[in-house]
């Protein structure tokens, strides 16, 4: 009995070993956690129970069965996280450099069936060198089988990849299908061809870093939809995104305890210019509606024109759309329509309500978005707000001008309730372009034409750079004072908790890609 304890004990301590002392040495040298360091930090203390530790590859060629290790490159489980049940796999780049075999694929996959099964999100942590190079196409199969598993799970359960190595060829697929990809600074980066095959098949001359380094997908790519300093401030992140997020489609985020008081908030009425020209910094409004510090950003750099995020409103999570008139005037392009329609249709699919702040000049005029296709891009962002059945909540603080009026979650693309603040313009343009096309005959034939269309700018402001002509339809449900914005948008989604929305039957919708 005792000899063969210790045999397993001394197999359980060769799996903790990973590649080797030495290896994991330079883990460390590089900043980095290994893969069980990872787990240990992001898992409630003595949650995780580990799935598939002795298993090994199975591979001959080039003497591969003289160069076995126990787990074969990553360690895969079950823990909780803050007592929520979560599933997850770790890359453990001291074996083969993480490097991707036929088993090592197999073992994500069990515990991605898992995850689909109990109804509990899935984690990734990636760190790896990609397919193992031993293994050829049997390697090829297993990146295929994750693919197809992240796929099935998509919608069902979330999906979080922390990028936290390597992630070069087709390993950058997986990521780029689950809901999150979360890179760390500095020593991480995805590629799918690395800066030599680059070099030779385009002769630019580019570092890992510049190629596909977490800022460049941060503000270049948008692949990247958060960025941290290190493996622990990921790994922290990754904690808090999922504190917003339930753990499958048929569930709801956990709610905070909450209290309804006066919720009154001075400070916005003050935050919108008088001149409708000048921009303000729409973080501003939300940080002033939200509950405090709640706010979590999603693509913070990346298509700032808009606003993404998770936050908690009166105790419950809520999904965030907003224009920043900061960058581009808030217009719509076709990054930010990208952006936020992917956002739109996370939270729909996780019942997550919407709270949609519209400050819009209109899409961005130019060659350059129209010949890049902000016509289907810009639809990307209609379709998502439109079809999505989840509590939707708008505010326009300043302008909703022309189609992106339509586009902003507006009454008619099905929005639950609409506010508008009294600094509303709500029009198809704005005033001067509107009277230079409708006036334009009589202010060329005026004697002084500029003071003619001045004279008619103001006459069209003062009709329509306004919320009444859209609150007379019924468009806007209520004008509100700013002050008023948390407290009617804490009632309204308490109003809105039980919403129901039968669709009609059908395989999916057809949503211009
Ligand atoms: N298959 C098998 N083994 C691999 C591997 C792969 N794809 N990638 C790395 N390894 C092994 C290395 O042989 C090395 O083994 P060792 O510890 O026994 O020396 C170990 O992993 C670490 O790799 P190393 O190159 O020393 O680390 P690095 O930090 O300097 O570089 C990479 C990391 C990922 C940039 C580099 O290993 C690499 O370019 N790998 C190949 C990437 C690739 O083309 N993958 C296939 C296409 S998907």
């Amino acid at each position: 009995m005792e000899s063969k304890i210790k045999t397993l004990q001394d197999k359980i301590t060769q799996a903790h070993l990973g590649g080797g002392e030495k290896r994991i040495h330079k883990q460390h040298e590089k900043g980095k956690l290994t893969a069980r360091e990872r787990i240990e930090y992001l898992m409630d203390e003595g949650s995780f129970e580990e799935v598939g530790m002795l298993v090994t590859h199975r591979t001959t060629d080039f003497n591969m069965q003289k160069e076995v290790y126990l787990g074969d490159g990553v360690v895969t489980g079950y823990g909780t996280i803050n007592g929520r049940l979560v599933y997850i796999f770790a890359q453990d780049f001291t074996v083969f450099g993480g490097a991707l075999s036929e088993t090592h694929a197999e073992k994500i996959c069990k515990v991605m069936d898992m995850a689909l099964k109990m109804g509990a999100p899935m984690i990734g942590l990636n760190d790896s060198g990609g397919a193992r190079i031993q293994e050829g196409v049997r390697s090829l199969g297993g990146y295929a089988d994750i693919f197809h598993k992240n796929v099935q799970s998509s919608g069902v359960i979330p999906q979080i990849s922390a990028i936290m190595g390597p992630c070069a060829g087709g390993a950058v697929y997986s990521p780029a299908m689950t809901d999150f990809t979360m890179m760390v600074e500095g020593s991480s980066y995805m590629f799918v061809t690395g800066p030599n095959v680059v070099k030779t098949v385009t002769n630019e001359t580019v570092t890992s870093e510049e190629l596909g380094g977490a800022s460049t997908h941060s503000t270049k790519s948008g692949v990247a939809h958060t960025t941290s300093p290190n493996d622990v401030a990921c790994l922290e992140d990754v904690k808090k995104l999922l504190s917003y997020l339930p753990q499958n489609n048929t569930e709801f985020a956990q709610s905070l305890p909450f209290e309804l008081g006066e919720e009154y908030r001075m400070e916005l009425d003050s935050i919108v210019p008088e001149n409708a020209n000048k921009p303000y910094d729409m973080k501003e409004v939300i940080n002033n509606i939200i509950d405090e510090d709640s706010f979590f950003e999603i693509h913070k750099d990346f298509a700032e024109n808009i606003v993404v995020g998770f936050a908690r409103l009166g105790g419950r999570s809520i999904g965030i759309v907003a224009n920043n008139p900061m960058f581009l005037a808030g217009c719509l392009d076709v990054n930010s329509s990208i952006k936020a329609a992917r956002f739109t249709r996370f939270c729909d699919a996780f019942n997550i309500p919407l709270l949609v702040l519209v400050d819009v000049p209109g899409f961005l005029p130019g060659t350059d978005q129209e010949w890049n296709g902000i016509i289907v891009h810009g639809a990307k962002l209609l379709y998502a707000l439109s079809e999505a059945t989840v509590p939707k909540v708008t505010v326009i603080t300043r302008k909703a001008y022309g189609g992106a009026y339509d586009v902003m979650n507006s009454k008619h693309i099905g929005a639950d309730l609409n506010f508008a603040w009294p600094t509303a313009e709500i029009a198809v343009m704005g005033a001067k372009g509107a009277s230079e096309i409708i006036f334009k005959k009589e202010i060329s034939e005026a004697a002084d034409p500029a003071a003619k269309l001045l004279e008619k700018e103001s006459e069209y402001a003062e009709k329509f750079a306004n919320p009444y002509r859209a609150a007379e339809r019924g468009f806007i449900d209520e004008v509100i004072l700013p002050n008023q914005t948390r407290r009617k948008l804490i009632k309204g989604f308490s109003m809105l908790e039980n919403k129901v929305v039968d669709a009609p039957k059908r395989k999916h919708g057809n949503i211009p890609l």
